[in-house]
């Protein structure tokens, strides 16, 4: 009996003793399943938690979603990062209105040509929703797999996850949704990331291979990581009776359409930084602080100098918001908004 054969009659009795109890396991409502899919991806299950809650809170249905202003659905997305992912949700939201009745289709070629919605997200709502046998191959279940059949390929080439869904297709279970997250739940705690697997309580340990053989430790293997482009840059906290300037960022491009605060690139030296805030029309009265910071994105680092400046009037193309709007209102990304929390 091959290995994958073996997985529904060790995974499902697993899943229901040890399942953890998770907002967006409480039923089984397409909307539901697909706001958790796409905020965990990237995410951890802590960080996604409240987000999840708000989120829903403010937009409870697909019809809310896809009226809702970009302004308010950026603020409910602050701080979770890769934020075309919450206007994808829009935008399929919208195509659920006008091509399906506001109805959540439920076939999964019908899923999978919505936008923002690939092979993962597609196989996690139609499994878990339809208990339709269509596989969510994420980084859990590669590494599960890796581990199970001491397999050396790179986990992330396109090949290998091809190979494990098609693989798992043949196996799936009528209780569909319940292996899904099972394989899932498996790979976020037994055989987690960063962490040595704890074998001695895992379900597979019988015919695992990584765990027969003490091998579990040396998979999955990856691709060597490509160095991520640095980019440096300064960044303004320009302030004037309690308002401070921020800006919008263009609508393209990284963290498209949210907001800044004013930047340009290189680290500069307090005097060129004081020339170019009078060349934006201001008058620099006070110099605050300064503080260095980075952020990485999937393909770049940011190193930040940030500089605190207290100014005249709050002139310039600028827009000067209050420490409560910016709170309520503005979606100012975790890059800038490191140095807002330090004030
Ligand atoms: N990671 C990705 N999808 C998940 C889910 N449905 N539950 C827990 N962790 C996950």
């Amino acid at each position: 009996m091959e290995v994958f054969e073996k997985l529904p009659r060790v995974l499902l009795p697993w899943y229901r003793e040890n399942r953890r109890e998770l907002p967006w396991r409480q039923d089984k409502e397409p909307y539901h399943v697909w706001l958790s899919e796409i905020m965990l991806q990237q995410t951890r299950v802590e960080a996604v938690k409240g987000y999840y809650a708000r989120f829903l809170e403010a937009l409870p249905s697909i019809e809310s979603l896809a009226n809702c202003d970009d302004g308010r659905l950026h603020k409910l997305w602050e701080g979770l990062g890769y934020y075309s992912r919450v206007r994808n949700l829009k935008k399929c939201a919208r195509v659920i209105m006008e091509s399906y009745g506001g109805r959540f289709p439920q076939s999964y070629a019908e899923v999978l040509k919505l936008p923002g919605i690939g092979a993962y997200t597609a196989g996690a709502v139609c499994s878990i929703c339809f208990d339709l046998p269509t596989p969510a191959v994420d980084g859990n279940v590669l590494r599960v797999i890796a581990r199970l059949t001491e397999d050396a390929t790179p986990i992330d080439t396109p090949a290998f996850k091809t190979n494990v869904r098609q693989r798992l297709e043949k196996v799936y279970p009528q209780q569909a949704g319940d292996f899904t997250q099972a394989l899932m739940e498996l790979g976020a705690t037994v055989c987690g990331p960063n962490k040595k697997p704890d074998c001695e309580n895992c379900p597979c340990r019988r015919f695992c291979g990584g765990a027969l053989h003490g091998t579990a430790e040396k998979y999955p293997v990856k691709r060597p990581k490509r160095q991520k482009k640095e980019e440096e840059m300064t960044v303004f906290i320009l302030s004037c009776d309690g308002k401070y300037a921020l800006q919008k960022r263009p609508d393209t491009g990284l963290l498209a359409s949210l907001w800044q605060f004013p930047n340009c690139p290189g680290k500069q030296e307090l005097q060129q930084a004081l020339e170019l805030v009078q060349q934006w029309g201001l008058t620099p009265k006070d110099i605050l602080r300064q503080t260095e910071r980075s952020h990485i994105f999937t393909h770049i680092r940011w190193e930040m100098r940030g500089i605190y400046m207290e100014v005249a009037l709050p002139a310039g193309e600028f827009t000067w918001l209050s420490a409560e709007k910016i709170e309520k209102e503005a979606a100012l990304p975790t890059a800038f908004r490191q140095f807002w929390e330090e004030l």
